[in-house]
């Protein structure tokens, strides 16, 4: 979905972030610091850099998200050979899959064998998981996910009233584990939890390109491990229809180049979500963006064919008929066939980016307009939604849409998802329509975590509160497939899964970096591969086992947004995504990290580790030139990097004559300045479609060894 180009300017002006940058005081935390203030054993841990608590007791708090209430007593649970697991109260067979998995993970992390035999009495075992009930049969907004987790010397116990609360509390007694003193222990903690939000989603669109199964599976454990709870997955689009369908079977047929999900794969990926308490809400994207249905059924299709699927990106002017009751036939069999395999109660319908070309140009669409009072292709749009509706209430469903569904014509009940901007989530809310927020949480926008994070899903003003279910983080799939999907996600997902699960107040970017690094790594144990894949592309494309050439640039580049990605290549399905570009990933830690050595030693010139790793740093920009511009030259994967190659030198040696400076108490000359500056500034340009990670801080290292006003020239 999703337009690509500058041709489609509202769509790509949508994709600019909307940033808010909030008041950092959690003022749940503020209360239990007071109603704990004498007790001296007790802390209250807030997850706030701002308060300098991440350490106490001896805690190393990791939690992400953090939970909405902690508090930190002394001492620890050892995960020593006598550690056991018991299930008390209610069990099924999707609680024991997860403790057992759990137990598996405990294991890894702790290094020892745990006895996999659950303990019959399960009071008699270390850790106690004591669950109500099942919850709801068919997952929904409804599902109790709160749950609690007590930790003393003795015994865990993990409480919950539903399995998804157990599941959810499961998570975070993995990123509780601590290692001291050689051993594997849980710190002594109580913990009362529950999500903000009840829809905290994640689309991942496999339209575009297609994503493999292990990719599901693997990003729903991602999920899982960070507490999202909807999996919106896009399977149509112009460029592909991905689900088989048994009544009709051209849709994956023809439309999918033989790349689809068949019926037992769908089932198997919404059973392994289901098992992790994730929601799989199907989106099958019509009238628009469905170019893909009419290669096997060009009758669907408000002109005529033949179609053939697209491999350009951006909005197509194929649309369904909207006029002929033929189409909507085949749409109650297709959805009737389709909530067979998907059981959510919501059903996503796009609705985006339909241009209301074909209808214009269609005399027999224009007369039906005319008959049917229908004044422009908005209104015949709404006009198509009203029967697809009827088609979904028939088949128990609600209908979730892209922004464009808002339109009076339909009831309140139907589900607004926001992504051209945050107004249509408020707009929707006044007229009494529930609302997902999507647009600040784009993540082809290449944008950092810090960015998302500060979007909170209710907008400041928005005070149709209940009305705001939630966030959905948006992979589109234009520019990713199954190789460098997990970088584009993760980590910055897991920054998000914060910002939809925890409370408002805690939002100090520090903090959350400083979890996010250890999350990514649990992540990466879990499965995924957006730290090892990365590394694995730099491998391949240096032509070599230990790359360190390399790896020195793709430290300190990202990639450009999407639409600067479009612009520059014209990226198309047939684009081979196996570039630099592709083997970077966005907001590395080369950003925040030479920004803090650069802060650091202009605050402090007596700093001498950071000077010493910053001189280190620009030294090997310096060393690795000829090496690298043999290697770009030589090579047709890298040759467009060239121009990097030399401004990372260049770089290196600007930031090596700004360090002279500062050592020397001396200040560099106005026109040493400028020309250094005119460097930084050419690097800015593009090239790439790459751009560096530091050149803020270089610039300030410039300008804080020749200061503008110093005189000298
Ligand atoms: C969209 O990005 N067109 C929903």
């Amino acid at each position: 979905m999703h337009s690509s180009n500058g041709g489609h300017a509202t769509s790509t002006a949508s994709r600019r972030q909307h940033v808010e940058l909030g008041s950092a005081i959690n003022f749940r935390c503020k209360r239990t610091l007071r109603l704990f203030r004498y007790v001296a054993m007790v802390v209250c841990i807030p997850t706030m850099a701002t308060q300098g608590q991440n350490m106490a007791g001896n805690f190393a708090n990791t939690l992400l998200p953090a939970a909405s209430t902690l508090r930190v007593g002394v001492g620890y649970l050892p995960m020593g050979a006598s550690f056991s697991v018991g299930l008390s109260g209610y069990r099924d067979g999707r609680l024991e899959r997860a403790t057992q998995r759990m137990i598996g993970r405990l294991e890894y992390e702790s290094g020892n064998p745990i006895p996999r035999d659950l303990v019959r009495d399960a009071w008699a075992a270390v850790m106690v998981v004591d669950v109500r009930g099942q919850g709801q049969m068919v997952q929904g907004l409804e599902e109790d996910e709160s749950y609690s987790v007590q930790v003393t010397g003795e015994r865990l116990t993990l409480r919950a009233a539903t399995v998804v609360g157990a599941l959810r509390g499961m998570e975070t007694v993995l990123q509780l584990v601590q290692h001291r003193d050689g051993k594997a222990v849980f710190p002594v903690v109580s913990i009362d939890d529950a999500p903000r939000f009840r829809w905290r989603g994640l689309m991942i669109d496999c339209g575009r390109h297609f994503e493999p199964v292990p990719v599901i599976e693997r990003t729903l454990d991602g999920m899982a491990a960070v507490k999202l709870n909807v999996f919106h997955w896009h399977l149509s689009d112009d460029q592909g229809f991905r689900v088989e369908s048994k009544r009709f079977p051209k849709l994956h047929g023809m439309g999918s180049d033989g790349l689809y999900y068949t019926q037992e794969q769908v089932k198997e990926v919404v059973a392994y979500a289901y098992d992790r308490g994730i929601r799989v809400v199907p989106e099958f994207d019509m009238p628009g963006h469905a170019t893909s249905w009419f290669v096997g059924y060009p009758e669907l299709a408000s002109a005529e064919g033949p179609y053939e699927v697209k491999r350009v990106f951006g909005i197509h002017d194929a649309a369904m008929d909207p006029t002929r009751p033929s189409v909507y036939e085949f749409l109650d069999a297709f959805v009737g066939e389709m909530t067979t395999l998907f059981p959510d109660a919501y059903f996503h319908v796009g609705g985006d980016e339909s241009n209301g070309k074909q209808w214009r140009a269609s005399e027999r669409i224009q007369a039906f307009m005319r008959v049917h009072g229908l004044k422009d292709t908005d209104a015949l749009q709404a006009y198509f939604n009203q029967q697809l509706l009827k088609i979904l209430v028939k088949h128990h469903r609600q209908m979730v849409g892209w922004d464009e569904v808002l339109n009076p014509a339909l009831p309140k009940d139907v589900v607004v998802q926001s992504w051209r901007g945050v107004k249509s989530l408020g707009d929707g809310a006044r007229q009494g329509y529930r609302g997902l927020l999507s647009a600040p949480y784009y993540l082809d926008g290449m944008k950092s975590s810090a960015t998302h994070y500060a979007a909170d899903p209710l907008p400041e003003g928005m005070t149709e509160a209940g009305l705001g279910l939630g966030g959905e983080i948006c992979m589109w799939g234009e520019q990713i497939d199954g190789q460098t999907i997990d970088s584009r996600l993760w980590p910055r997902s897991a920054a998000l899964a914060e910002r939809f699960w925890s409370p408002r107040e805690v939002r100090d970017e520090n903090d959350m970096y400083r979890r996010l690094g250890v999350e990514s790594v649990r992540l990466e144990a879990l499965g995924l591969t957006h730290l090892s894949g990365p590394q694995a592309m730099v491998r391949s494309l240096a032509g070599e086992p230990n790359p360190v050439l390399l790896e020195r640039l793709a430290a300190v580049v990202e990639p450009v947004s999407f639409g600067e990605r479009y612009d520059t290549q014209q990226t198309s399905q047939l684009t081979p995504l196996d570039r630099l570009v592709d083997a970077v990933v966005p907001d590395p830690p080369s950003r925040q990290r030479i920004a803090g050595l650069v802060d650091g030693l202009i605050a402090d010139p007596q700093h001498q580790a950071g000077r010493a790793e910053l001189e280190r740093m620009f030294r090997d920009w310096v060393a690795v030139s000829p090496g690298l511009d043999a290697m770009v030259a030589g090579s047709a994967r890298l040759a467009d990097a060239e121009p990097r190659v030399k401004q990372l030198a260049e770089a290196g040696a600007i930031g090596l004559e700004a360090l002279g400076y500062l050592d020397a108490g001396r200040t560099g000359t106005t026109d040493w300045r400028e020309r250094r500056l005119g460097s930084l500034t050419e690097a800015e340009k593009p090239a790439a479609l790459v751009r560096f990670t530091f050149l803020p801080s270089l610039r300030k290292l410039v300008m804080a060894a020749a200061p503008e006003g110093s005189g000298k020239s």
